[in-house]
């Protein structure tokens, strides 16, 4: 009777995995649909019919259980469906809490949909199978869930060009599996957590263009992984970590646009991994290190428009290549010197120091 009962059970859930979508997956989304409002490409038209799981557009499903993993909506994307409306999408509406019942999700993206509104559900936080969270370029207000490190799963979390305020939460620095972070452009106040650095598996960090305070957190030196930290356009002060210098693969360093002082670590300049630096627009000062080497290799090596003196670094000259150099505005004096990087130069590179000299400027 038992073993009846138990292949009768069996036999009802293969009917109903077959049958697509749980109903109360496709009650969620339908509550999700509900807050938001589409008109130009009409993609809500597809949420129709009772199989979430099957030609709703941007909605996928595990194919064994299926559950909806992904929802994966794109105002600007390659889809035919632009193309056949010549335009890309609008979308106005929120976020609606209901997304939440979908406890299976592992991808939320919501992005470039330019006019959604409303604040980033709290309960977000409780889909724990979520891997990807990505609402960039709307018009998101409110802050960033206070429980946000609870995703242990979480590997992209993208919130740029938004409008969301407050702090960042100090749960953030537990999120374990997190590689991309892109909080760019919003209006995020307070302190970087002192252990940012924590975020181990961390390969972008992206802060740019939002109102933080304090000073860069020494911890970041521990991140074995970043390749690529910008956190220009903040009001962040103080001085530039010395264990910057020291990380094993960041090649991309945008601190510019800031209220940072005292000198540039010499590491961060001997460091030969660095493609692009960029401290300009801080309050940089004392001499330049002379710390170049044949090995130095910038693309963009920006450090205008802060206090520094003395002369141009010889060693500068040695370096195998500078792409785009900025000294200007500064406290500079002496020869430019010679050497093949500083041959394709103009002298808006050295514009505005006090007593530059040579090459392109006037000879000394
Ligand atoms: C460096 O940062 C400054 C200030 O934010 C910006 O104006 C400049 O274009 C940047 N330099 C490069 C080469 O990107």
């Amino acid at each position: 009777m038992g073993v009846m009962l138990l292949l009768l059970l069996n036999l009802l859930a293969v009917v109903s995995a077959v049958s697509g979508c749980t109903p109360s997956d496709k009650a969620a989304l339908l509550a999700f649909r509900s807050s938001l409002t589409e008109s130009y490409l009409g993609i809500f038209k597809t949420w129709t019919g009772d199989n979430c799981c099957q030609n709703w557009y941007g909605v996928s499903c595990d194919p064994t259980t299926q559950r909806v993993t992904d929802i994966s909506l794109r105002g600007e994307s390659e889809d035919p469906i632009f193309e056949k409306a010549g335009r890309c999408g609008y979308m106005t509406g929120s976020i609606n809490p209901a997304i939440c019942k979908l406890d299976s999700l592992s991808n939320i993206v919501i992005a470039d949909w330019k006019g959604i509104s409303g604040e980033l559900p709290a309960c977000l936080t409780s889909i724990s199978s979520l891997r990807v969270l990505d609402v960039v370029g709307n018009k998101i207000s409110g802050e960033i869930p206070e429980n946000i490190g609870n995703l242990q799963k979480l590997t992209v979390l993208n919130l740029a060009d938004n409008a969301i305020s407050g702090g960042i939460p100090g749960s953030l620095v537990q999120l374990s599996s997190l590689k991309h972070l892109d909080m760019s452009n919003n209006q995020l106040s307070g302190e970087i957590p002192k252990d940012f650095g924590n975020l181990k598996m961390l390969s972008r960090a992206l802060l740019a263009r939002n109102k933080l305070t304090g000073s860069i957190p020494a911890s970041i030196g521990k991140m074995s992984r970043l390749a690529d930290l910008d956190l220009s356009m903040n009001q962040l002060s103080g001085p530039i970590p010395e264990q910057l210098g020291k990380m094993r693969v960041l090649s991309t360093l945008n601190l510019d646009n800031n209220l940072l002082s005292g000198q540039i670590p010499p590491a961060l300049l001997s460091y030969t991994g660095m493609g692009i630096l960029n401290l300009s627009r801080n309050s940089l000062e004392g001499n330049i290190p002379d710390v170049f080497g044949a090995k130095s290799y910038f693309m963009v090596l920006d450090l205008s428009y802060n206090g520094l003196k003395g002369p141009i670094p010889g060693s500068l000259s040695s370096s195998a290549y500078i792409g785009h150099l900025d000294l200007s505005h500064n406290h500079l004096c002496g020869p430019i010197p010679i050497g093949s990087p500083f041959d394709h130069l103009e002298a808006s590179s050295f514009d505005s120091n006090d007593c530059l000299c040579g090459n392109p400027l006037r000879t000394c």
